[in-house]
């Protein structure tokens, strides 16, 4: 039996698988850890699995100790967990892609919808019983036929919501690392651009890359000059790609119509900016959050650990 560190609430499906093999420890209540607990908690864990709110770094490493074989998030992005340092110590890194592509890409989709078509500002002016009325020129948005949708990083949530687009009547530009599979450009009817043709070109940026320092601030005052001013930009990826206080900016003056975001650049703090404006559309981090994807989240983490823990390969391991 080996001891298995769970830093936060999870579907009870993975948590009884884990539980049926090994001694499991479970932070418990809804409030997410403090530092000082998760530190004390891992403490001689053979396994962790870990929410994306979690800080996986040396401090945590060195105070799990040696004995520590597996970190296993309960997340397809693993930007909280130092791969590296994990690595130096021979621990395993583990995600859980595929489950939540579609539920993430209904969101993506979502967030479209919402800010080219002002359906927040809309259910506001409703909610606070403001004076309307039907009008030709009232509240006026962006039809998506015939528009373009650039996708930056087009990997299983960016074909996912390209599909969702497609359906809408939009056409598909990305930009991607590397080639994509013939079939899926053909599907699509896919463009593939240089980043900084799909930003001039597209009437809708939407943003699905992984976040690292690669990434760090991709889209910001540079970027935001070039797009068009009748442009949207949807995040559902890291908060941390768009430089938030740049976007801020460009919503203000008009450098571009404006943003569905889902994510946040200081989580779960959101910048007093964004509040203010109209055309920006703000949900709380929900791109993976039914029912249906948490379980299977949960399962696949657990499946991970389980593996690990076996001797065995586990299906979703990550590297640096
Ligand atoms: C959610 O944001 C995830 O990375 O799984």
């Amino acid at each position: 039996m080996a001891r298995v560190v769970v830093t936060g609430k999870i579907p009870s499906g993975g948590l009884e698988r884990l539980k049926a093999e090994h001694e499991v420890t479970a932070w418990e209540k809804d409030d997410a850890i403090s530092r000082a607990e998760l530190l004390t908690m891992v403490a001689g864990a053979d396994a962790i699995v870990s929410l994306l709110t979690e800080k996986i770094d040396d401090e945590l490493l060195d105070a799990a100790g040696p004995q520590l074989k597996s970190v296993s998030n309960v997340a397809v992005g693993y930007n909280n967990i130092d791969v590296p340092a994990c690595e130096k110590r021979g621990v395993l890194v583990t995600n859980t892609p595929g489950v939540l592509t579609e539920a993430t890409a209904d969101i993506a989709m979502a967030l479209i919808l919402m800010s080219t078509r002002r359906l927040a500002e809309g259910e506001r002016v409703i909610r606070k019983q403001e004076p309307w009325q039907w009008g030709m020129f009232y509240m006026l948005g962006m039809g998506l036929q015939g528009r373009q949708l650039g996708i930056v990083g087009m990997g299983q949530i960016g074909i996912a919501t390209a599909r969702r687009a497609k359906a809408f009547g939009m056409n598909i530009a990305y930009t991607r690392r590397s080639p994509l599979e013939d079939n899926v450009v053909k599907e699509l009817d896919a463009k593939y651009m240089s980043m900084d043709e799909l930003i001039e070109s597209s009437d809708v940026i939407s943003l699905h890359c992984p976040y690292s320092p690669a990434t760090h601030h991709l889209i910001s005052e540079n970027q935001f000059a070039r797009m068009k001013k009748t442009a949207f930009l949807i995040n559902t990826a890291r908060g941390p790609i768009v430089h938030e206080q740049a976007l801020v900016d460009a919503l203000k003056s008009g450098e571009i119509a404006g943003a569905g975001l889902d994510v946040f650049e200081n989580e779960p703090a959101v910048n007093p900016g964004l509040l203010e404006l109209d055309n920006a559309v703000l949900i709380p981090h929900l791109g993976s959050a039914t029912v249906e994807t948490r379980a299977a989240m949960a399962d696949i983490a657990a499946t991970n650990a389980l593996a690990i823990l076996a001797g065995a390969q586990a299906p979703n391991l990550v590297t640096s």
